[in-house]
């Protein structure tokens, strides 16, 4: 147990990071029923998990979390547990991994337990703010950083300010490589007042320079930048495009953006001192994420060889990552095709017939196939997912993930909250089954794991154990509460 965090309490609350804070996370605040079930302390550390979300006011702001946005983004509070529950079966020196890790706030938490961690995202945009979050550098490199961000603001206020004077220059637009511009133009020109594009690209254009010398400084600097992109747009919001007038002042971008990296500064400097604190042997080193999809894992680490998994696989027809966050791609000049091809369970997925939910299944069963053959016999994998209201029904995420596992894993144990229907629509669909949003910690059995062809690792990779059943479809029935897991003993059902 000697990757074993110390407890939230004994780390105690982290500093607040200085500069505007914001709380724009996915998980609901109101409290919700809670069902759980499985081994009684494990259980119990998933209520926790999931109550700390309503309880937090402290977590939340403390650290990176606080300075990007992300739709579906995990509660830290939540995550802080998970990683405790996962940390405390972890073989020595070994890695966390979030195989999707998004905005990052897995490998947030456990970089500030000390831990080796790993992140895979075939979100573009996820691995630039992962790496940025978890960018754990010495002093030297954090200051580069400030100063980097506040000469760049001062100066795109300057410029600003000199265009207002003449009458206002036209706007110099960036040419990102791979990106036609005309058409990029086209696509960003309709979100932008002309001010508010010609200082968003003054700042990119000056954060391109300093790439010149410093790629990796660049890509920290890209994160306070995309943070304030959609606030300074017409787009309503990540997951809702549509258009909105909105009064940006002269100057606000630069003033915002220079906002943005002291937020980013203070929280990376608040992370590497918990670090520091909670460092075990073996642990350090510069952020390791990866552009990949989550089912090609034991690309990136040898099979068996992950010690934990905590991780939100996307919730079936929920989000469509790639929409919501094509205005980034496109002023950033992130390549987005792999993503656009490979994202899992997305909304548009679910459109058409039943191919979507069909995919998803496959989708889920393959991740989870991936999941067994990294981990380390004995090792734990946190799963937070939500039920959906998915092509029109009722999506129940528990009986997905039991119809998804093969025998290399057993439930261990889990916890379900109740979570509010939105809309007519869902309440019909979910009838009188409640809708939940449940975490889940699968055990990796001792079963040795033998070769053969396998599409996540090609023909001559190692393939996980055979599924106990096919994936049943398991729709609303009216009044089906959460059932106990049928992998190991239940303990007794605990509602709190
Ligand atoms: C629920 S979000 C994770 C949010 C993350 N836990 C956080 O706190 O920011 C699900 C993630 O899955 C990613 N994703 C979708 N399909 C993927 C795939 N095939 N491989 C890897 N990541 C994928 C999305 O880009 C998204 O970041």
């Amino acid at each position: 147990m000697s990757n074993r965090p110390s407890s939230p309490s004994s780390r105690g609350p982290r500093p607040a990071p200085a500069g505007k804070q914001r709380r724009a996370l996915s998980m609901p605040r109101a409290p919700g029923r809670i069902d759980a079930d499985g081994d009684r302390r494990v259980a119990e550390g998933l209520v926790t998990a999931l109550r700390a979300a309503a309880l937090d006011d402290v977590v939340a702001d403390s650290l990176t979390h606080p300075v990007h946005s992300y739709p579906a983004r995990m509660h830290p509070a939540t995550v802080r547990v998970l990683v405790e529950i996962v940390a405390d079966a972890m073989p020595r020196d070994s890695v966390l991994v979030d195989p999707f890790c998004g905005s990052g706030t897995t490998l947030v938490e456990a970089r500030a337990a000390g831990l080796r961690t790993m992140g895979i995202d075939l979100n573009p945009l996820a691995v630039l703010l992962a790496r940025a979050k978890t960018w754990i550098v010495p002093s030297k490199s954090r200051a580069r950083l400030r100063l980097a961000g506040r000469s760049i603001g001062g100066e795109a206020l300057m410029a600003g300010k000199e265009a207002r004077r003449s009458g206002g220059a036209a706007t110099t637009k960036r040419a990102p490589a791979g990106f036609d511009p005309n058409a990029r133009d086209r696509r960003i020109g309709k979100w932008f007042a002309p001010h508010v594009r010609r200082e968003l690209e003054d700042l990119a254009m000056r954060i391109d320079e300093v790439r010149q010398k410093d790629p990796e400084l660049a890509d920290v600097l890209m994160v306070p930048l995309s943070s304030i992109l959609y606030k300074v747009s017409s787009r309503t919001s990540d997951t809702n495009p549509e258009w909105v007038a909105r009064n940006i002042g002269r100057g606000q971008c630069a003033r915002l953006f220079s906002e943005r990296v002291e937020m980013l500064s203070a929280g990376l400097d608040d992370l590497y001192k918990a670090f520091g604190r909670a460092t075990v042997r073996g642990a350090g080193g510069p952020p390791d994420v990866h552009l990949a999809d989550a089912r090609r894992l034991t690309e990136f680490i040898p099979a068996g060889r992950t010690g934990g998994i905590v991780t939100s696989p996307p919730y079936a027809g929920t989000y469509d990552y790639a929409e919501h966050q094509r205005l980034r791609f496109d002023f950033l000049g992130l390549r987005h095709r792999e993503f656009d091809d490979g994202e899992i369970g997305s909304r548009r997925s679910f459109a058409t017939g039943t191919t979507g939910e069909r995919k998803w299944r496959t989708a889920l069963a393959e991740t989870l196939d991936s999941f067994a053959l990294a981990l380390a016999p004995g090792a734990r994998a946190a799963i937070v997912i939500g039920d959906s209201f998915a092509g029109g029904r009722a999506t129940y995420a528990l009986d997905d993930v039991r119809g998804a596992l093969s025998d290399a894993f057993y439930i261990e144990a889990w916890a379900s909250q109740e979570r509010p229907m939105l809309g007519a629509g869902e309440r019909k669909a979910f009838g009188e089954r409640p809708k939940a949003e449940h975490a889940i910690v699968l055990r990796r059995r001792d079963t040795a794991v033998t070769t053969g062809a396998n599409p996540t690792t090609g023909p001559t990779g190692p393939t996980p154990p055979p599924r106990r059943e096919p994936a049943p479809p398991r729709r609303h029935e009216a009044s089906d509460a959460p059932t106990t897991p049928r992998a190991r003993p239940a303990g007794p059902r605990r509602r709190s």
